[in-house]
């Protein structure tokens, strides 16, 4: 039985992995992809996920163009940590597939309301503006939904792009609110996790070794997105955030959380975006959130290698 999932997203290297070990996994069925202005604007998030389906294999997969920014301010990007194109590190073909008719949003409303209630999966690897604009035109969805996976927070991490707040949620905090209180099951996959899941030498010599097309690629694209984060951490290498989702999906034994309630400062322009992870329960607010913080690092990038050898 497969499980059928959307993924949201805005390629960005560490997306473009996710995409690529979720079309590589029979167990998944991506419904398509929308896509979402985040590391850098929309033209380029919605050109890059469709190189990750070529590379793929997978030309037929409906890529969705969506959200241009955020629900209520202006976008930031993440130019400085993917390149200019969002997929620096590899030279990859121009995408020949087009993108789908129509709006990502509109897809993700009638894909979750036309499918069998407690089917579908959101998979979200990007600022939450295309998911925030969904809940907002039918709220419906949030009771039909198994449950959204996402990339984003963290709190004994603190932050990436202010001392507070995960680029995702600092992007978007008004949508993440949104999902957040929406009552679909939600579990997040914080920086306190993905910190965990570094690349390093040997690993990106695996994938460069690999005789298919995407483990050279793969390297490539590694090699450009880690820099930063070895420059800026000091650490071995750099921590590959979103393909955490996808993993979550195909082998959840693989991590470990709590229940608790999470909130969104939307307010503070010094915090603006943190998520306040009540991992503690000092409150009594409800708990809203599956807040992940274990993860097994080996079994991760085993999953990721067997995954990525299999495709073209
Ligand atoms: O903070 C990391 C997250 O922001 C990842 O999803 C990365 O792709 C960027 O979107
Ligand atoms: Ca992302």
């Amino acid at each position: 039985m497969t499980r059928s999932i959307i993924i949201d997203t805005d390629p960005g290297q560490d997306d473009a992995l996710a995409i690529l070990l979720a079309l590589a996994s029979p167990e998944l069925d991506v419904r398509g992809i929308t896509c979402v202005a985040g590391n850098v604007p929309l033209a380029l998030t919605s050109r890059n996920a469709r190189i990750a389906c070529e590379l793929a294999g997978r030309p037929d997969i409906a890529v969705y163009a969506g959200a241009t920014g955020p629900l209520e301010r202006p976008l930031v990007t993440a130019e400085y940590v993917h390149g200019k194109t969002g997929l620096d590190g590899y030279d990859l073909p121009e995408p020949t597939m087009p993108l789908a008719e129509g709006k990502a949003v509109d897809f993700i409303v009638d894909t979750v309301m036309e499918a069998e209630p407690g089917s579908m999966t959101l998979c979200a690897l990007g600022p939450l503006t295309n998911l925030g604009l969904a809940l907002r035109q039918a709220p419906g969805i949030s009771a039909r939904l198994r449950e959204i996976v996402l990339m984003g927070g963290g709190l004994f991490e603190g932050g990436n792009t202010t001392p507070a707040a995960e680029f995702n949620i600092f992007v978007d905090p008004e949508a993440a609110e949104l999902v957040m209180h929406c009552g679909a099951p939600v579990v997040m996959i914080p920086l306190d996790l993905t910190h965990q899941t570094l690349t390093s030498d040997a690993i990106i010599e695996d994938f460069r070794a690999m005789p298919n097309a995407t483990g050279p690629a793969t390297a490539g694209l590694l090699d450009f997105f880690e820099r930063f984060d070895v420059e800026k951490y000091g650490s071995q290498g750099g921590p590959l955030h979103d393909p955490n989702v996808i993993a979550y999906l195909l082998q959840p034994d693989l991590y470990g959380g709590r229940l608790i309630n999470v909130e969104i400062e939307t307010d503070s322009s010094l915090t603006r975006g943190m998520t306040v992870a009540d991992w503690w329960r000092v409150t009594d607010r409800p708990a809203n959130v599956l807040y992940l913080r274990e993860v097994d690092v080996n079994g991760y990038w085993a999953l990721l290698k067997d995954r990525l050898s299999r495709l073209p």
